[in-house]
């Protein structure tokens, strides 16, 4: 599958599996998608376009680097809030931008009710940010809105996926980079992934 990149970092299988366990509390669930969620920023981040510039140390002139590119980050309400921060501490002039979208328990088709983008887009590469990629249909609905936004560069980063939501990323948005933690086995009947990590929402803000 092209355009899709499985972390193999040993922390962040590491810290996926503690993620998994039934047995985690939602406040070392919390701390656990913020963790893995910077270090699955840091990865996704890495072709970021920088300009050369010059710094002087206190011994003398030499060449930097300034990052050029306007970043957003773009979390999926509810379960892509708890991304935000780990990702954030990395790169803290980044624009936050919530969309708000949950998935129909029957049709597991994406409903929208949350959207306050400015007419013109305001950063040049976006961030969707989303533990859980399923059917896709979230992931899918979110680039179409960025899309109709003006955003040029999108990347959509998830600490789960499912086959499937690959599957249609890469019909739907061939050009939309997805990146993973880990890339799991199917969804079940009910839409969740197998063996996933139950309801990521639920498990972050202890509703289940
Ligand atoms: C979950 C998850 C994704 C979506 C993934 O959200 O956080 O947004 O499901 O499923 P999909 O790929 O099939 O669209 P949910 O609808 O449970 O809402 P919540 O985050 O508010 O709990
Ligand atoms: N949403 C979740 O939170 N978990 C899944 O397994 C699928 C969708």
């Amino acid at each position: 599958m092209s355009n899709i990149y499985v972390s193999s970092h040993p922390l962040i299988a590491h810290k996926l599996t503690k993620l998994r366990d039934v047995n985690t509390e939602p406040k070392k669930f919390r701390e656990l998608v913020r963790e893995l969620a910077g270090l699955l920023a840091y990865e996704a981040t890495a072709d970021l376009q920088i300009e050369e510039t010059h710094v002087q140390t206190p011994l003398q002139v030499t060449p930097g680097s300034t990052l050029i590119e306007k970043i957003g980050l773009v979390p999926i309400l509810r379960a892509g809030l708890g991304m935000v921060e780990g990702i954030w501490e990395l790169m803290p002039s980044a624009e936050v931008w919530h969309i708000g979208i949950y998935r129909d328990e029957k049709t597991l088709k994406p409903v929208e009710y949350y959207n306050k983008l400015p007419t013109e887009p305001t950063v040049s590469v976006c961030l969707i940010l989303d533990p859980m990629l399923a059917t896709g249909g979230s992931a899918v609905a979110t680039v179409d809105v960025l899309k109709r936004w003006g955003v040029k560069r999108i990347k959509f980063v998830g600490l789960i996926g499912a086959p499937e939501g690959v599957a249609a990323m890469q019909s739907r948005h061939p050009d939309v980079p997805i990146h993973l933690g880990a890339l799991d086995h199917h969804l079940n009947e009910h839409g969740y992934i197998v063996p996933g990590l139950g309801d990521a929402g639920d498990r972050q803000f202890g509703t289940a």
